[in-house]
């Protein structure tokens, strides 16, 4: 059950260009939160914006985390897009956020040990919810694919090196790793992906690289989720303000927040 409570931010970093790492210690959230999941985070104390901002968690740590450090914190990957995100650019150490989470239905894990392979395949800041699944699928068959405009928005590969040695990285103008789109560069390696057990693909990024990841593979051929990020009001189910179509006979629009972010990717209709 989601719930609304305060944490403390522990950092607020740029890590490159528009992009910052916000660090929140907030044990009840980081303890229950799922890759996949979101929390909505009220930005600043002023009055505007009035609405909470939706944010995946890019890491979080429970009491049981691996690494000693940083345990019962969760980590916010976010790109600078609007006033919201601008505003929370000003949030320092020790100052006191309040937010509501785990909201959701995240990532479908394969059954682990999984011998199948594990494919992600982020464009910009959409990596930011499939580095918690990178962590957690580290000792299978991973592969990691990561997309960007620019070398600017090709972001926190050392992370994701931790979990695999097969990282592909495309730019669409050529600044960094293969020219083109990460698509484009997950269609030129798809062949190595066939073999006995279904590949699980996992992906987020803008809506445009779902159609065109839907509509140049068959994507029957993998398990395929997909993390959708549509601007959202409530957060929760109340407002009915972030809807996709689906082919749910009953129920064809579904709401990101509630029955999403993550969604297979055949059951979405693109208009
Ligand atoms: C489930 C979910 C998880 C998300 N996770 C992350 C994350 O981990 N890191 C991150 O940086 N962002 C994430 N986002 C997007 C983030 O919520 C928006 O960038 C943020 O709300 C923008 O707020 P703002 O006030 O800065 O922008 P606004 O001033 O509200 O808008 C500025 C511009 O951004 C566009 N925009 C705003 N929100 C969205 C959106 N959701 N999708 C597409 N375009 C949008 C607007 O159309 C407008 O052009 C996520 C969104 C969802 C729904
Ligand atoms: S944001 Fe209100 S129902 Fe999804």
């Amino acid at each position: 059950m989601p719930f609304q409570t305060e944490g403390t931010v522990i950092k607020n970093e740029r890590i490159q260009s528009l992009y910052f790492l916000l660090g929140i210690d907030c044990p009840p959230i980081a303890n229950q939160i799922k890759p996949g999941q979101f929390v909505m985070l009220k930005v600043s104390d002023d009055r505007a914006p009035l609405l909470r901002r939706p944010f995946s968690v890019y890491q979080s740590c429970p009491d049981h985390y691996p690494e000693k450090t940083n345990r019962g914190c969760l980590f916010i990957l976010y790109k600078i897009v609007g006033k919201g995100t601008r505003k929370m650019t000003a949030l320092e150490k020790g100052q006191k956020v309040n937010l509501i989470g785990p909201l959701g239905n995240g990532f479908t894990l394969p059954p682990l040990p999984s011998s199948a392979s594990n494919i992600l395949v982020g464009g910009g800041v959409g990596i930011a919810s499939l580095h918690s699944l990178a962590e957690i699928l580290r000792d299978t068959n991973l592969f990691v694919f990561i997309g960007g405009r620019t070398r600017e928005d090709i972001l926190c590969v050392e992370d994701f090196k931790k979990c695999t040695s097969a990282i592909f990285i495309a730019t669409e103008d050529g600044s960094l790793g293969v020219k083109g789109t990460v698509v484009d560069l997950f269609l030129t390696q798809r062949r190595k992906f066939k073999g006995s057990s279904r590949p699980y693909l996992y992906t987020c990024g803008p809506m445009a690289m779902f159609q065109r990841l839907s509509k140049s593979f068959n994507a029957k051929k993998f398990i395929c989720q997909a993390s959708l990020e549509t601007r959202m009001g409530c957060g929760f189910g109340a407002c009915w303000g972030c809807v996709v179509k689906t082919n749910h006979p009953q129920t064809p629009y579904q709401r990101v927040c509630e029955e999403g972010p993550v969604f297979y990717l055949e059951n979405i209709l693109w208009e």
